[in-house]
This record gives structure tokens, sequence and C-alpha cells, in this order.
């Protein structure tokens, strides 16, 4: 595998790849990678002809006061797993590298998609950065994970409208064994926040159970996830909301496909969990 710290270095290494008639696929990411970003790697190995991740851990998409002095970071970890992942390259820059003193080109998608359980400018962070790396990297296919349902559906609107030449893929949730779904924020917990935590995916799991036994009221439906996610006494809900799962359009009654989408915080930490769930 190259490492390559430089937006010049590895574009123009991605564009003799595809000099060679080689294609490119793309997994972006902010490091301290587990099961869930593997995942990505894989499907892409599985369908390009090279495969690029970059891990960098993005400031302009973190608000005032969230964490992005203390995210996770393990380069030399991070380096060895795509290693064995059989990925081609690792994009790796530096803050500077990608926003130089002056910066000043953003792009933001709006409408519902990201005006629904968003914190404030985070996809605007998450749109600029993710269109630089296509620039940078030129995929084919680009990888996303359905954990982050919103974050897919943003940058499927933004490739959509801006005409960026490339197809999103988006791959399933990996989660733990108990259930927790995969994240680099889950090194903060506490064990016994931790062992809380499961009251996501066990939530999600009755609005499943409920919506397959009949249930149709999204009102009684957040409810129960409410009610489910107040079990755990540190679990603070951010969001606990049913939505169209294509346009994030709010529903009274549940019919066709509806996202459960969930922010939970246990102390300073947020995770978030979601389900799609197809109703006839
Ligand atoms: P990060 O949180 O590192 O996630 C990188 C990719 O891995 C995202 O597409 C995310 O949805 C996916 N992912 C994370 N946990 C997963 C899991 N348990 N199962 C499946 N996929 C999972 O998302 C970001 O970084 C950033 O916002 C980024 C897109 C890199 C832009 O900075």
């Amino acid at each position: 595998m190259q490492t390559f710290n430089t937006i010049n270095d590895i574009q123009n290494w991605c564009r003799d790849q595809k000099r060679q008639g080689k294609s490119i696929g793309l997994v972006p990411t902010m490091g301290y990678l587990h099961a869930g970003h593997l995942a990505l790697a894989a499907e892409a190995r599985s369908r390009c002809d090279i495969v690029v991740v970059s891990i960098f851990v993005n400031p302009i998409q973190f608000g005032v006061g969230e964490d992005f002095e203390d995210y996770p970071r393990d380069l030399r970890r991070d380096s060895n797993l795509l290693e064995q992942a059989g990925v081609d390259a690792l994009f790796a820059p530096s803050v500077r590298e990608m926003y130089p003193v002056g910066y000043g080109s953003y792009v933001e998608v709006t409408g519902e998609i990201t005006e629904k359980l968003s914190r404030p400018g985070h996809f605007r962070g998450v749109t600029t950065v993710v269109s630089k790396l296509f620039n940078i990297c030129l995929p084919d296919l680009a990888f996303f994970g359905q954990k982050d349902a919103q974050q897919a559906m943003v940058i499927e609107k933004m490739v959509k409208e801006l005409n960026f030449p490339l197809q999103i893929i988006r791959v399933p949730i990996i989660r733990e064994a108990d259930g927790l779904a995969m994240s680099s924020r889950n090194v903060y917990l506490n064990p016994d926040q931790r062992s809380q935590a499961l009251v996501l995916n066990q939530s999600l799991q009755k609005a499943r159970e409920a919506i397959m036994a009949g249930e149709r009221d999204t009102d009684r439906v957040r409810n129960l996830l409410q009610a489910t996610i107040g079990t755990s006494p540190e679990a603070n809900v951010d969001y606990a909301e049913i939505y169209d799962a294509t346009t994030l359009a709010d529903v009274k009654e549940i019919d066709g496909s509806v996202l459960i989408a969930l922010a939970v915080r246990f102390g300073t930490t947020r995770l978030i969990d979601n389900l799609i769930v197809e109703v006839q």
C-alpha cells in the first residue's frame, strides 16, 4: 500500500491509474478504523481495480464544543489494517494541506434532507471535504455507510445535483456482537455507558416489531422508542424520529419505506443509529 500526504501526489497517482484504464473506489474516513470502515474497504475491493482510503479528521464538520481535538487517532494502527485489507493507497493529508491559510470555498446542500436531524453546519463541512476528496482521488465509485444514513442521502443529492461523474454505493451497518453499531466514538463510553448504549439497537428492534405487528402511527412508534431509551438512566435523547426513507419528509402514517433514526447522548458522547423498515 502506498501512503500519500499531499494532494498533488495522490491526484497525479490517481490520474495515472485512470490513464491505465483502472477503476477507482474511494472510501472516505476520519480514521480510528473499525470493522464498519473495513466493510466499506472490502466492498470497494470487490468492485474496483484500485481502492483508495482517506483518513482525515475534518475540522470544518465539527461544531464549536464538539470533539475535534479529542477525536481518537491512531494512524499507524489504521495503516496496518488497511494494508491487511488489500487497500492500494492511503491518503492522509494534514489540515493545512486541505485548508491552507485563507481557504474560503464551501459546498452546501440545502432542503429537507439537510435541515432534519442535523447538527448545525455539520453537513456543509462534510459535503465540502467529500467534494474535495472526489476531485483529488477521481473515484468511479465512492463508498458510504448506512450507519450515517442522512450523510449518505446528502452526498447522493450533492452528486446528482452537481453532476459529479461517479456513483455512490451504500454499505449496511456493521454491529458489535451485542448489537451496538460500530463507531470510532464508542471508545469514549465507560463500561456502564457501553452497556446502556444497547438501548439504541433494542429500541429500533422494538419499533420494527411493533410496525411488523401492524402499528402504523408514528407518534406511537416515537413514544415506544423514547420509552425504551428511557430505561437507560444516562441516556439523553437528541432525536428519535421516523421519516420517509428516501426524502426524509415527515410521515404520520407508516407506509412504504421509513427510516427510524436515533441520536442519543451518554454523558458527552453522542451516538447515532438507524433502521429502515419496509411495509407494503
Ligand atoms: P467516519 O465516521 O470515519 O465514517 C467513515 C465511513 O464509515 C462513513 O461512510 C460511515 O457511514 C461509515 N461507517 C461508520 N461506522 C459504520 C458502521 N458501523 N457500519 C457501516 N459503516 C460505517 O463519516 C465520516 O467519517 C465523515 O463524515 C466523512 C464522510 C469521512 C467526511 O469527513
